[in-house]
Order: structure tokens, then sequence, then C-alpha cells
């Protein structure tokens, strides 16, 4: 069999629904299936990390790992898990998963990972993600501004970005009324940011349909794990890997 170019990377994004696991080689071709196992419900750090490990097992050897979750990330150390058991908070996500894997591991906020496989490293661009939560990422030339929870930031009648556009709202008011909304935070997010271009992506943008202007562009949700590999390149992110 030929040789893939290692390094491999296991990406694994961690979800308020869903697991994702994917194995990717040093350019980034997925290597086997993706494995999608349910999150647990109470979604506490035991039965997930419990659930991740029971899917490690039938995937190709891989070399280093990077993670992806659904809240604040610093250093590795989840300090906020709006959509998860608030047990998380406090949890070195990293290092936990380091321990499961025997591999070294960053982790980073999901939306962070997904625009690091977006983005086009020029000017200001902004990546929003649309799945239970709503998740955002901000560059400048490539670089990642770590953390940006524009989600959790008030937006019309006290109420946040996530409170009107994350799953919930959606499955409460249907899709056109959620796509109409989406239009005007969009308007409004590009007035704020002036970012060059403003990207969608995360589960619910595949139902995103008609045109959008110039400037936003719908991405496939998949990017959310090929980002992993970028996580690793020098001067993108500031956090150091873990090991144990
Ligand atoms: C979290 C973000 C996350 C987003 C998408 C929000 O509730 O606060 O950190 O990126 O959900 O998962």
């Amino acid at each position: 069999m030929k040789a893939r170019p290692r390094p491999v990377t296991l990406a694994v994004d961690i979800g308020a629904t869903g697991i994702k696991l994917l194995c990717l080689d040093a350019r980034g071709k997925p290597l086997g299936a993706r494995v999608r196992v349910a999150t647990p419900s109470p979604a506490t750090p035991q039965a997930m990390l419990r659930a991740i490990a029971g899917a490690l097992g039938g995937l190709p050897r891989y070399d280093r790992v990077s993670v992806g979750f659904p809240g604040v990330v610093e250093r590795g150390v989840a300090r906020t898990a709006a959509n998860l058991d608030r047990s998380w908070i406090g949890i070195d996500v990293a290092r936990k998963i380091a321990r499961l894997t025997g591999k070294p591991t960053h982790a980073a906020n999901d939306a962070d990972v997904q625009g690091l496989s977006v983005v086009e490293g020029k000017g200001v661009e902004l990546v929003l993600t649309l799945g239970t939560g709503v998740g955002s990422a901000l560059f400048l030339d490539g670089r990642l501004v770590p953390n940006l929870e524009l989600g959790h930031h008030p937006w019309r009648d006290n109420k946040s970005y996530e409170d009107l556009l994350g799953d919930p709202a959606l499955k409460r008011v249907g899709l056109r009324i959620w796509t109409q909304r989406l239009r005007e935070a969009v308007a409004t997010l590009r007035a704020t940011f002036q970012c060059r271009i403003l990207y969608l992506g995360g589960g619910n943008a595949r139902l995103l349909e008609g045109h959008w202007p110039k400037g936003i562009r719908v991405v496939d949700n998949v990017a959310g794990l090929l980002g992993g590999i970028r996580l690793w390149e020098p001067g993108r992110v500031q956090h150091p890997p873990r090991s144990s």
C-alpha cells in the first residue's frame, strides 16, 4: 500500500449533539470514513470522554490530535460550555484527550478550528457556525483572534445571536423566518466588523438556499474537521500542545 504523507492528524469535533472523528493525512486528505457518535446526555466530561474512547478503536493510525470544543478554550482548558454539562468548565480538554490517545493534542474553540480551514489569509475574515449553538471566529491576515463568542452577544430584544439563530430557534420558527433573521444578522455583523469575507458554516449551513451577497460564502461542515491540520501551523494560534 502507498505510504500516506505524515503526520496523520486525528481531528475530533466535539458537538452538543454529535462527536465527529476523522483522520487526515498531511495534505488534509481524509483517511478512512468519518466516525460519528451521539453526544451522551447529560453531556458530562466522563460520559463524553468514554464515548470518544469507544470510537478510537476503528480509526487508522495517527500521530497527533486536534480537538474542536464548543466553548471558550484557553491553552487547552475549557472556560465555558454553554450547550454541554457545566462540569466541563475548568477541564483541560487537550490533556484529557492526550491521555486517551497517547498523542500530542491541541484543543481550540470549534468555530476557530472550522475557520482555520476556510479562511484565505487576507485581511479581516469572519466565520459564523450554525449548529446547536452559534459559533464565531475572527481572523486578520490568517491569524486567529481566539474565542470571539459573538453567539452570546445581545443582538435584539435582549436576545443573543444564539437565542435567535441556534438550532432550537430554527426548530421553533422554521427555515424561512430563520433564514431571514440570518440575513439581517449577517448585514449587522458585516457592518460591525467590516470583514472582507463572512463565511457561514456548521451543520445548519447546509439548509441555506438562495443568493447571498458578494463577500458571503457558505462552506461545508466538514471544514470543522479539516481545520485540525492548520491548528498545528506555527503562528496560527499561540497555544502549545499537550502531550499527557
Ligand atoms: C459556544 C461557542 C461555540 C458555539 C458553537 C456556543 O454556544 O459558546 O464557544 O463555538 O456554541 O458550538
